[in-house]
């Protein structure tokens, strides 16, 4: 079985895909951290060096190799991942998604603390942050929302949201 997590940056993804997987004794995948350890640079030096459609090259790159596994795996996507190309076509096809719906107010307090390996936020003054990642958000919500399921993850802790899940697969 395969169970993928999916949502905006900050929602949680890798820290409930983590406990999930040890929970389940499951391998564990964060797609950001398998990038970088393929390609030996920081998500940040991969958009520096090679901009961001190199970027989501990568991503489907390695989304395909993880896939590609004959082994039960938790993994977490990059915010980004379920927006480009068919890639949300593959990850319906192969795995159990669910899309993490966190509110605005708490992705912009968890991102204004947290902007710095993410290239598409690390400049924006936190003044205006709240107001770019709810543009973003309206933007990707569509492709969030074709996951298998979708669950509400404010103002929840780590135990419950994976207890959550673990009801639902
Ligand atoms: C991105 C999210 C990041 C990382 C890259 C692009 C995005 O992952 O893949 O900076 O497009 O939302 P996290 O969601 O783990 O921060």
């Amino acid at each position: 079985m395969k169970i993928v997590l999916l949502g905006y940056m900050g929602c949680g993804k890798s820290l409930i895909a983590k406990l999930l997987s040890d929970k389940l004794n499951f391998n564990f995948y964060d797609l950001d951290d398998f990038i970088e350890e393929k390609e030996g640079l920081k998500i940040n030096q991969i958009f520096e060096k090679f901009g961001v459609i190199k970027f989501r090259n990568f991503e489907r790159k390695y989304l395909d190799k993880i896939l590609n596994k004959d082994e039960d795996l938790v993994l977490a996507l990059g915010g980004g991942t379920p927006c480009y190309g068919d890639n949300m076509k593959i990850i319906k096809n192969k795995t159990i998604s669910i899309f993490l719906n966190t509110k605005l107010n708490e992705l912009c307090t968890r991102l204004s603390k947290e902007k710095e390996n993410r290239p598409l936020i690390k400049d924006i003054p936190n003044d205006q942050l709240k107001e770019f990642i709810a543009k973003h958000l309206f933007e990707r919500i569509p492709f969030y929302e074709m996951s298998h399921y979708k669950i509400d993850a404010t103002s929840k802790t780590p135990d419950q949201l994976v207890t959550q899940i673990q009801g639902l697969i």
